[in-house]
């Protein structure tokens, strides 16, 4: 690049993953970002935040993400130990690296550390999937998401009325860009390769055959702390699982925090293994294929509300809230809590042909990476033009 051109001045973007739900977003940034003439020099940073191999490593090669430049192996602990820790390891890249920008995905532990220490430091921080509320903060995303986007200076966004929900919270619409979903662009690139449900069933050594019922199967997961840390909200949502599943086969794959508490909280007695098969954390291959051949999901994560909604199946939402409505008011999702009325009903009405069409939302159109790598680039020129670096 030509000296005299602004990008010839930027230092790289650091790209910061940590948990399971930000490498589907940052895959295809990552794409995008090479791609863009010209080309944006990024450096990929994992926290690790997640580390098992199910929870880490079988994604980034299903979603062919580069290995990361830097690993900061954080792992598991206290909200506060987590997040201090990455904040620790995180600063001396600043130094190391002389970061344009820092991007960050999504509400994890890792989206907040890495935001303050750049913005502390004086780094531009961009925050993909901006502005999501669900108004609930007893979740420790929303905590996140809320903190984040206040100091984030450039900030993406799924949905509109996420703009809505940064304005009330004074943030001028300058700093917002409504770029779409990048979580559905990993589905659109993921989709032909999506693994047959029978083929992953096999090679959990699970006999296939509880996928042949006439009306299908469900999949389930559930990761929340409000919904599986304690024995009898657990226990209670296992029984009603049950009940589900004596309607139709269920395969459970189970988070780690999940597969814990079960053997914990002794809800393995209530689980009929012909009826609900348990799996360990899968894929993210796997995970496409089981979801595009359900009947119906059941689920408490952000991610799955979002997926089923491009993918057309219907969706039962195990909370009481979402910090992504446009699931309930164009896609396929319900909001059931855990009310085992509510939940039964809707897997009935489901099985009864009455399920939610739904439409794909605005922008959720496999290209929502392409937009925030132009609009990064022509940000982060305007800003070096302004702000030459000493
Ligand atoms: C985190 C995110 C949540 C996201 C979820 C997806 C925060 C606050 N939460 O929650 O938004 O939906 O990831 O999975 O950042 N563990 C392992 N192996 C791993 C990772 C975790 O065994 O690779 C176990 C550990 O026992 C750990 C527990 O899972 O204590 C929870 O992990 P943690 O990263 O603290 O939070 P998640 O519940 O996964």
């Amino acid at each position: 690049m030509n000296s005299t051109e602004p990008g010839a001045r930027l230092g790289p973007v650091l790209c910061v993953v940590g948990a399971r739900p930000n490498f589907m977003k940052m895959a295809p940034i990552l794409r995008a970002l090479a791609a863009h003439q010209p080309a944006i020099p990024m450096l990929l940073v994992h926290t690790g935040q997640h580390y098992d191999k199910d929870m880490s490593d079988r994604l980034f090669e299903d979603l062919r993400l580069p290995r990361p430049d830097i690993n900061l192996e954080v792992g598991s602990a206290s909200h506060a130990v987590q997040t201090a820790e990455v904040m620790r390891r995180f600063e001396p890249l600043i130094d190391t690296h002389q970061p344009s920008c820092v991007v960050v995905v999504g509400d994890v532990n890792s989206t907040l550390a890495c935001t303050l220490v750049a913005v502390k430091k004086g780094v531009p921080v961009a925050h993909v999937e901006a502005g999501l509320r669900s108004y609930d903060r007893a979740m420790p995303e929303e905590i996140n998401r809320i903190l984040t986007d206040q100091v984030a200076d450039r900030l993406y966004t799924t949905e509109r009325s996420a703009q809505d929900n940064l304005a009330r919270e004074g943030i001028s619409a300058e700093r917002v860009c409504f770029a779409g979903n990048v979580m559905i662009d990993s589905v659109v690139f993921g989709r032909s390769h999506a693994r047959n449900p029978a083929q992953t069933l096999k090679a959990c050594g699970v006999a296939p055959s509880v996928l042949d019922h006439p009306r299908g199967y469900g999949v389930v997961t559930l990761h929340r702390p409000s919904n599986v840390d304690h024995p009898e909200t657990l226990r209670a949502l296992l029984q009603v699982l049950a009940e589900v599943a004596s309607r139709l086969p269920l395969v459970f794959a189970l988070h780690p925090r999940t597969r814990g508490n079960i053997e914990k909280f002794d809800g393995a007695s209530l689980i009929d293994p012909a009826r609900m098969v348990l799996l360990p954390p899968q894929g993210y291959l796997e995970m496409l294929g089981l979801m595009a051949g359900a009947t119906v999901v059941l689920t408490d994560s952000g991610g799955l509300q979002e997926e089923t909604t491009a993918l057309g199946v219907p969706c039962l939402t195990l909370r009481e809230n979402t910090e992504r409505p446009i699931t309930v008011s164009q896609g396929t999702n319900i909001l059931v809590g855990r009310d085992r009325k509510a939940i039964l009903q809707g897997v009935d009405d489901i099985l009864g042909g009455q399920g939610k069409r739904g439409r794909v939302p605005e922008l959720w159109d496999g290209h929502a990476a392409e937009r925030i790598a132009a609009d990064l680039w022509q940000w982060l020129t305007a800003r070096a033009a302004q702000t030459p670096r000493a």
